[in-house]
């Protein structure tokens, strides 16, 4: 973790120290391996970079076969007189248990967690790079905002940098989500001006009010459900928490740091500031914005563009996919009924209230909502 700015070397100093009292091998240095300067950075030695799904295909090989079902959304649980849950499945599928982990990055289930109020979603870019330079090892992020880090991947051969940042809360309209891919690739331009932009996606992270993850049982109604979110962008790290906290919830052994995440703690809706964002937001998005005449006509679109739209006296979102075909959906979010914003560069529905995102047919493409929009 570096930084070039100096009011924050004193504390990445410190940190330093603190993390080496815990017993991390954590070090201070101004010698970074990066292609610029930095002023302070603390390193850790011996890491490991990890391939997510080359990880996640491992494990699913330790279980059992046949107890993995993919393409099969989750859309409720039920607790039957047996005190045994079911799990619910949209091709009505049924898997009976006694335990039940939601760990469906935002937990899909409303009640009794009450978990669209003590989190919500942020959004954050990667561009992948060929600089035509060798690359160096390691994996690096800045201590400072806006928060920019990189590793490299190799694809196809090729050793590829990473470079992620330009991050925002989801669905917040103010942000030209152009300029933050643009951004990120005039930074990586000016330091590698031959570098080639060959990948750039997004992603969304869920975030608590505390910005600690919330982990362990869901609610205190539901002694055997538990939950594993909030992970706000550290999830290759905090899963392994989640995994071994809950795991030893459920065999009666209870971690001594488990209190730390417990999800039913009060402490993040304490957070007044935070707190009232979410409902700020949730204000503006239900009632606000919902009986807000939209700026736009549908006359207005242009061929690739979209957005909420007035079309024969009703509030619609529009996307006009070429001279003759215009696709309508009903621009509310099947979460809670927030007003969907129109998100240009992916073509999505985008909720600024807990992150939901739709295709512009109006399929659900992230949690937490479950269903599709309606279609006009
Ligand atoms: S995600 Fe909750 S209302 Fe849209």
């Amino acid at each position: 973790m570096y930084t070039n700015n100096p009011s924050e070397v004193d504390k990445i100093r410190k940190e330093a120290e603190v993390l080496n009292k815990l017993g991390l091998s954590a070090f201070f240095t101004d010698d970074v391996n990066l292609p610029f300067k930095t002023i302070g950075a603390i390193g850790f030695k011996n890491q490991a970079q990890i391939h997510a799904r080359k990880y996640c295909l491992g494990l699913v090989n330790t279980l059992p076969e046949g107890t993995v079902y993919e393409n099969t959304k989750v859309i409720n649980i039920e607790k039957d007189e047996q005190n045994t849950y079911k799990t619910i499945c949209e091709n009505n599928a049924v898997v009976k248990s006694k335990y039940v982990v939601i760990a469906t990055h935002y937990p899909i289930i409303n009640f009794p967690g009450l978990y669209f109020l003590k989190m919500y979603q942020d959004k954050s870019y990667l561009i992948a790079v060929d600089t035509k330079q060798k690359l160096f090892d390691g994996m690096y992020i800045s201590a400072e905002e806006p928060v920019t880090s990189f590793r490299t991947a190799t694809v196809d051969g090729k050793r590829l940098l990473l470079v992620g940042g330009s991050g925002h809360k989801t669905g917040d309209t103010s942000v030209n989500i152009n300029a933050s891919y643009e951004n990120l690739e005039n930074y990586i331009k000016s330091i590698y001006p031959k570098a080639e932009v060959l990948y750039r996606w997004s992603t969304e992270d869920c975030v608590t009010l505390d910005k600690i993850p919330y982990i362990g049982q869901f609610s205190s109604l539901t002694p055997n459900v538990f939950v594993a979110t909030g992970y706000k962008k550290w999830g290759m790290t905090s899963s392994f928490v989640a995994a071994n906290t809950i795991f030893r919830e459920i065999i009666g052994n209870p971690d001594k740091d488990a209190e730390i995440y417990r999800a039913t703690r009060m402490a993040p809706i304490k957070n007044a500031k935070e707190f009232g964002n979410i409902l700020k937001e949730s204000a503006n998005s239900l009632v606000i914005n919902r009986f807000k005449n939209p700026i736009l006509s549908i006359d207005d679109l242009k061929v690739g563009e979209g957005g909420v739209v007035s079309y024969k006296g009703d509030k619609v979102g529009a996307y006009k996919k070429s001279e003759d075909e215009i696709i309508m959906v009903k621009p509310f979010c099947k979460h809670l009924g927030c007003q969907l914003s129109w998100n240009s560069i992916e073509k999505t529905w985008d909720c600024p209230c807990h992150g939901s995102r739709y295709d512009y047919e109006g399929k659900v493409i992230t949690e937490p909502s479950k269903k599709d929009l309606d279609r006009i």
